[in-house]
C-alpha cells in the first residue's frame, strides 16, 4: 500500500494555530449572564442586579402544583438529623440551584440538601416519600432542557458533596465512584493512569457524572466510544421510598434477567437518585490529531464526511460541524478567532490511535483529497495538545457564546444525516427578522443537529413560531425531537413527536411502579396529563 507524506502545507497549518482557549480547564459554567464562582451553591446576589431577572417557570408556562406537602419545621429538624450541617435554606445562597444555566427556567425551592453517602440518600427520600414531599435531584445544573432545577417548592438534592473515587482497575479500566464527581477531575484522575473517560462535552468543568448518567449525555467521543448505555457496566440507585438498589457490578457481560441499570440512564431524576457510577475507560489514546475545516455548501460537509469515514476509518474519532453564524458569535462573543479562511461551513476532525506516524501519514492523505477535489476549501492541523484544544473551543464554546447573544431556544435533534441542515434553512427563511441568530452545529457523525435561536429576550410570539413546527417537521423525517439533551421541563410535552401512545403508557406505568406518589423531579420528561 502507498503511503501519502505528510505535504508541506499541513507543517505550515500546524504553526498557524496557536493555542487560544483552555477548553480542558477546569471552568465553572457559571449563569451566562454573568454569574460566577466555583460552586453552584453560593450566592451571585451581586450578579442578579447586573442581569435580567429570570421569569419563574410557574409564571411563564402553564403548569400547576401537584398536591404534595409543603416542607415544615418537622421537617428541617429531620433533615438536620440526616445531614448535619448540610441544610440550605438561605435564600441567597439557594438562588443558583433555582436557576437553571441557560437562564430559562426558575423554581422557588426553600430547602436544598447536600449527602455524602447513599444511606443518607435513602433516609432523606424515605422521609420525603412518607411525608409526600417532591425532590428534584441536581448535579452541576448544566442540564439545557430545565430538568436540573425546581418548578415550583421541590426540594433540590444535591449530589455535590457525593464526589468520591470508590476504585479504579488499572488493567480493565473500570472506573467506581459515587455520582456527585465532576467530569473532568475524573477525566484528569482516569488520565493520570493512561485512560480517558469515554464521553467528553463541553460542561464537563461542572457536570457530575450521576448527571451524564441521568440524562444519558452523548457529546464529543460518542462517535468513538458510543453511549453511556454501553459503557456505564453498572449503578447504585436510590428509589423514590428510599430503597437503595445495588446494581453497581463491574461486570463487562451479565444476562442475569432484566438490565434495570438501563431504566436509569437516561431518566432525569424521575426513577431515582443515582449514587454511584461503574463505568469503562479505555485505554488514552497515544497519537490525537485535529482538524479544522472550511467547507463551501452542506453538500461538500456530507461528501467530505463520507470520504473521511472510508479514509479515516477506524482512527476517526470525532466529526463536528458548525455553520458560519456559529463562527460569528464565538469570534463576537468570546473573541476566539477564526483559523481558516471565512466559509459557509467549518468541520472539526478528530483522529485518535496509537501510532503517530500511521495516523498522520492517514490525516494528510485524507486531506490532500478533500482539498484537492475542492471539498474543502481551507484547513489547518494540530498535533499537540494545546493547539488541539484551541481548535476544540470553536466548536465547544458555541453553547457560551450563543448564550451571550440574547435568550436562546434551544433544539437538540436526531435527523437523517443527509437532511441535517435542511430545517436551519428553512427557520431562518420562516422567521426572518424575529430572530437575532438562526445557526446549526453538532455531532454530525451521530446525526445529531443542534438547532439554536437567538433573540433579545424570550417572546412568546416567536416560540409559538418554533413549536410544535419544529418537532413536527422532526417527526416528519422520523426523527428524534431530543437527540442527548433529554426532555426535562421545556420538551416533555412534545414526547409524543417522537413516540407513539403505547411507549408514553408504558413510561408512565414504570413511573408509578418505582415512584408511585410522583415524588421524583415531578413536571418533567413524561408529558403533562390532561
Ligand atoms: P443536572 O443539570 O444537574 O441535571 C440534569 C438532569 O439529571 C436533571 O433532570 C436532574 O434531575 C437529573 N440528575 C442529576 N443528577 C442526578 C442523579 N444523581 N440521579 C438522578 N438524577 C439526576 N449534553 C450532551 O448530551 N452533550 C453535550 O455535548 C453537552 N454539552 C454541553 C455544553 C454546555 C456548555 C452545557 C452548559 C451543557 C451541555 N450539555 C451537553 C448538557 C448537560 O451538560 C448534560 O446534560 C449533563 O450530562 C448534565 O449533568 P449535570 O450534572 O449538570 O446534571
Ligand atoms: C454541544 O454539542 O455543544 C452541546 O450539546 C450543547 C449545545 O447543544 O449547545
Ligand atoms: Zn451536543
Amino acid at each position: 500500500m502507498e503511503l501519502c507524506r505528510v505535504p508541506r502545507w499541513s507543517l505550515w497549518l500546524l504553526q498557524a494555530c496557536a493555542p487560544r482557549a483552555s477548553v480542558g480547564q477546569r471552568r465553572w459554567l457559571g449563569c451566562p449572564g454573568g454569574m460566577s464562582g466555583p460552586l453552584a451553591y453560593r450566592g451571585f446576589s451581586s450578579v442578579a442586579s447586573r442581569t435580567p431577572e429570570v421569569t419563574l417557570t410557574q409564571e411563564r408556562y402553564p403548569v400547576q402544583r401537584l398536591p404534595f406537602s409543603v416542607v415544615s419545621e418537622e421537617d428541617l429538624v429531620a433533615f438536620e438529623h440526616i445531614v448535619p450541617g448540610r441544610v440550605v435554606t438561605d435564600p441567597e445562597a439557594l438562588e443558583a440551584s433555582n436557576v437553571d444555566w441557560l437562564r430559562m427556567a426558575r423554581g422557588c425551592s426553600q430547602v436544598m440538601l447536600k449527602p455524602r453517602s447513599s444511606e443518607e440518600v435513602s433516609r432523606i427520600l424515605r422521609h420525603c416519600h412518607e411525608r409526600n414531599l417532591a425532590v428534584n435531584p441536581q448535579g452541576g445544573n448544566t442540564g439545557l432542557v430545565g430538568g436540573s432545577v425546581p418548578v415550583f417548592d421541590e426540594i433540590i438534592l444535591s449530589t455535590a458533596l457525593m464526589n468520591q473515587v470508590t476504585s479504579f482497575d488499572r488493567v480493565s479500566g473500570i472506573l467506581v465512584c459515587q455520582a456527585g464527581c465532576v467530569l473532568e477531575e475524573l477525566s484528569q484522575y482516569v488520565q493520570e493512569r493512561d485512560f480517558v473517560m469515554p464521553l467528553d462535552l463541553g460542561a464537563k468543568g461542572s457536570c457530575h457524572i450521576g448527571g451524564n448518567v441521568a440524562t444519558n449525555a452523548g457529546g464529543l467521543r460518542f462517535l468513538r466510544y458510543g453511549s453511556l448505555r454501553g459503557t456505564v457496566l453498572g449503578l447504585e440507585v436510590v428509589l423514590a421510598d428510599g430503597t437503595i438498589l445495588d446494581c453497581l457490578t463491574s461486570l463487562r457481560k451479565d444476562n442475569t434477567g432484566y438490565d434495570l441499570k438501563q431504566l436509569f440512564i437516561g431518566s432525569e431524576g424521575t426513577l431515582g437518585v443515582i449514587t454511584a457510577v461503574s463505568i469503562l475507560c479505555p485505554p488514552r489514546p497515544k497519537a490525537v490529531n485535529v482538524a479544522f475545516l472550511g467547507c463551501p455548501g452542506f453538500a461538500e460537509v456530507l461528501q467530505t464526511f463520507s470520504t473521511c469515514k472510508g479514509m479515516l476509518g477506524e482512527i476517526l474519532s470525532a466529526f463536528e460541524f458548525m455553520d458560519a453564524g456559529c463562527m460569528q458569535l464565538v469570534q463576537q462573543h468570546l473573541r476566539l478567532d477564526n483559523p481558516v479562511q471565512e466559509s459557509p461551513f467549518y468541520l472539526l476532525v478528530e483522529t485518535s490511535g496509537s501510532s503517530t506516524e500511521h495516523d498522520t501519514e492517514k490525516l494528510s492523505c485524507f486531506l490532500e483529497q478533500v482539498l484537492g477535489s475542492g471539498l474543502v476549501t481551507d484547513g489547518t492541523v494540530a498535533t499537540d495538545e494545546s493547539k488541539a484544544q484551541a481548535l476544540w473551543a470553536l466548536r465547544e464554546r458555541i453553547t457560551e457564546a450563543l448564550s451571550r447573544d440574547g435568550y436562546v431556544y434551544k433544539y437538540d435533534l436526531s435527523l437523517p444525516v443527509e437532511q441535517l441542515y435542511d430545517l436551519v434553512a428553512d427557520l431562518r427563511a420562516r422567521l426572518s427578522s424575529r430572530a437575532r441568530h438562526v445557526v446549526g452545529y453538532g455531532h454530525l457523525g451521530d446525526g445529531n443537529l443542534h438547532l439554536n435561536v437567538t433573540a433579545e429576550a424570550f417572546s412568546a410570539v416567536l416560540l409559538d413560531a418554533l413549536e410544535p413546527y419544529v418537532y413536527a417537521w422532526t417527526a416528519g423525517r422520523r426523527g428524534s425531537i431530543s437527540a442527548e439533551h433529554g426532555l426535562g421541563f421545556r420538551k416533555r410535552d412534545a414526547l409524543g413527536h417522537s413516540k407513539p401512545p403505547a411507549a408514553v403508557q408504558l413510561m408512565w406505568q414504570v413511573k408509578a411502579l418505582l415512584d408511585p406518589r410522583g415524588i421524583l423531579n415531578p413536571y418533567k420528561t413524561l408529558p403533562a396529563r390532561a
